[in-house]
């Protein structure tokens, strides 16, 4: 079964970043609503509403940082009561680090632990009650291939990446009994800003570009027949195959 996303209301945190920006025009392009949550640089928040509202959709801007428990707490109800619902919550916003692990500080583990792990499962919590009234309640978390792998330098992000999968995997079979789906996505290296400063040294060329990622996301979205599918690995085509 093909759901059209054409009225359906979307939640995506980081909608100012590469991906979140690319996933927010896609889902406006189907018609969707979108709600962009979080993020601090205002000026790449309306440049993405701007796209989501030329391309067909609607956007709302919900600008914040998603460290703050004020926001986080607040944000999901706010949304809901804005467009009267909510039927997809992608959990994007995200950051890295490349750090030796003796250098790597708590403060640091705990904001990047904080951001890429925490924030997404109370959202999860948040969102449920509204995805309950839903007839097409999906779920998508965005983890890396470090959700499966344990690259040098990156051992909290590693932490993160792999604590979003578990929790996911976990949440995942507590609700699809009641029609609620949850994916994960784990790409390799995408570009955009956050991989032009943890990897420098890798040119554009090769890499994932933000797009295949949104085609990823209207993969599960639009296909919603009794083929499931749980999660996607996507590599670079120059990395070695199956290697998670
Ligand atoms: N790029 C890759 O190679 C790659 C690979 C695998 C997985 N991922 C994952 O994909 C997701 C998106 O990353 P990206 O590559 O698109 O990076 P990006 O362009 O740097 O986007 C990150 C987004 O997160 C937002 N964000 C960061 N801190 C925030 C905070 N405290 N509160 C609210 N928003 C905050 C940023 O908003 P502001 O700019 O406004 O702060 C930005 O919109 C992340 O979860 C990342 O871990 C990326």
């Amino acid at each position: 079964m093909n759901h059209n996303l054409e009225g359906k209301i979307a939640v995506i945190t980081g909608g100012g970043g590469g991906i979140g920006s690319a996933v927010a025009e896609s889902l406006g392009a189907r018609g969707a609503k979108v709600a962009l949550c979080g993020g601090n640089n205002l000026a790449k928040l309306e440049a993405t509403a701007a796209k989501v509202t030329a391309s067909g959709g609607e956007a709302y801007l919900l600008p914040g940082n998603l460290m703050e428990d004020s926001f986080t707490t607040n944000c999901i109800e706010q949304i809901a009561s804005h467009f009267g619902g909510i039927d997809y919550l992608i959990n994007n916003a995200g950051m890295a680090l490349s750090c030796p692990f003796e250098e790597t500080t708590m403060e640091q583990f705990d904001q990047i632990l904080r951001l890429n792990t925490r924030v997404p499962y109370q959202l999860c919590q948040k969102v449920l009650p509204y995805l309950r009234k839903s007839q097409s309640a999906e779920i998508i978390n965005i983890s890396s291939v470090v959700g499966h792998l344990g690259y040098p330098l990156q051992s909290a992000y590693a932490a993160s990446k792999h604590a979003i999968i578990g929790f996911s995997k976990s949440l995942a079979n507590e609700v699809y009994n009641e029609g609620i789906r949850v994916h994960t996505i784990c790409p390799g290296g995408v570009f955009t800003d956050m991989v032009k400063i943890a990897r420098p040294d890798l040119s554009s060329e090769g890499m994932i570009m933000p797009q295949d990622i949104a085609n990823i996301v209207l993969f599960f979205l639009e296909n919603h027949g009794n083929a499931v599918v749980d999660e996607i690995c996507v590599h670079r085509a120059g990395k070695e195959p199956f290697a998670y």
